[in-house]
């Protein structure tokens, strides 16, 4: 057996309690991620997925419940101490980069972070730009030519995809994709999609990939799983997974939680 490279154990979170609005967004929900799985998440709106990826990162502390990264127990890590473990890639195309600087500067900044001399040092190196340019002709974008260029410049899909790398620059124990193609266009989105896969399997990166979009959740990863209130109601991996349908999934979630799937956006994509 592969090695556990991350471990959520029981993790509850309620969010405003003892309040009228409280809300419990994790219900000790349990989840072992092994070295290199690249699991898809899915669920409706407001099932937990976005707070699950909020615990790993540590953006405020979990009420129960503890959370292992590669081994290493960090419920009680606050999230600057989990950054180099952790690389994250969001919806918003405007946010993980720096729309000021340029292409190699914001790579430069990814790739320097947590390091011990100033990741504002002045200039890029040329054994620095060389990588950079390597990295990004995985994209299929063309931005290897255009270093120099401002990231304010790039399209949506030029910047989630310049995210992804940047995410991903220092090998992240973990990789956490938050519907990050759910802005872009779907041909946009499928490049991005098609670069989060070469990534995660050049540096067997454990991976979980939020989406409303059930063909990706099924085309993409090792491991599916579905999540309604605050809890993992299904995980298909390996065979069982390549064989499913769209048809299956919905069918799945309506036994498994009770519920039809009441998001539309779910159903139609
Ligand atoms: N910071 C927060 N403060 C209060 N409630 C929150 C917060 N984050 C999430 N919630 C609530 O927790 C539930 C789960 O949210 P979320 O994890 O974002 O769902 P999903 O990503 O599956 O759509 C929702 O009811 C949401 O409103
Ligand atoms: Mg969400």
């Amino acid at each position: 057996m592969r090695k556990a490279m991350l471990e959520l154990r029981n993790v509850c979170k309620t969010f405003n309690p003892g309040t009228i609005n409280e809300k419990h967004a994790l219900n000790g929900i349990n989840l072992t991620l092994e070295e290199g799985d690249f699991v898809t998440v899915i669920g409706g709106n407001g099932a937990g997925k976005s707070t699950m990826l909020n615990a790993v990162a540590g953006v405020w502390p979990i009420d129960e419940g503890s959370i292992l990264i590669d081994g290493i127990d960090v419920t009680g890590l606050p999230d600057y101490k989990r950054a180099s473990l952790v690389g994250r890639v969001f919806q918003d195309p405007m946010t993980g980069t720096a729309a000021t600087m340029q292409i190699e500067e914001n790579m430069a900044l990814a790739a320097r972070r947590g390091l011990f001399r100033s990741p504002f040092r002045a200039g890029v190196s040329r054994k620095e730009r060389a990588m950079f340019k390597e990295r990004l002709k995985i994209l299929n974008l063309g931005l290897e030519d255009r270093l120099t260029s401002k990231v304010g410049l790039l399209s949506g899909g030029q910047r989630q995809a310049l995210t992804l790398l940047m995410a991903t620059m220092q090998t992240p124990k973990v990789l956490l994709l938050d519907e990050h193609t759910a802005a872009l266009d779907p041909r946009t989105a499928e490049k991005v999609l098609s670069a989060t896969k070469t990534v995660v399997e050049r540096d067997n990166l454990t991976t979980i990939m939020i989406t409303h979009n059930m063909k990706d959740a099924i085309h993409y990863g090792n491991r599916l799983v579905m999540m309604n209130e605050g809890q993992v109601i299904l995980d298909i991996k390996g065979e069982e997974k390549k064989k499913l349908t769209v048809e299956d999934l919905i069918s799945k979630f309506a036994k498994a939680s009770g519920e039809e799937f009441a998001d539309d956006k779910t159903l139609l994509s």
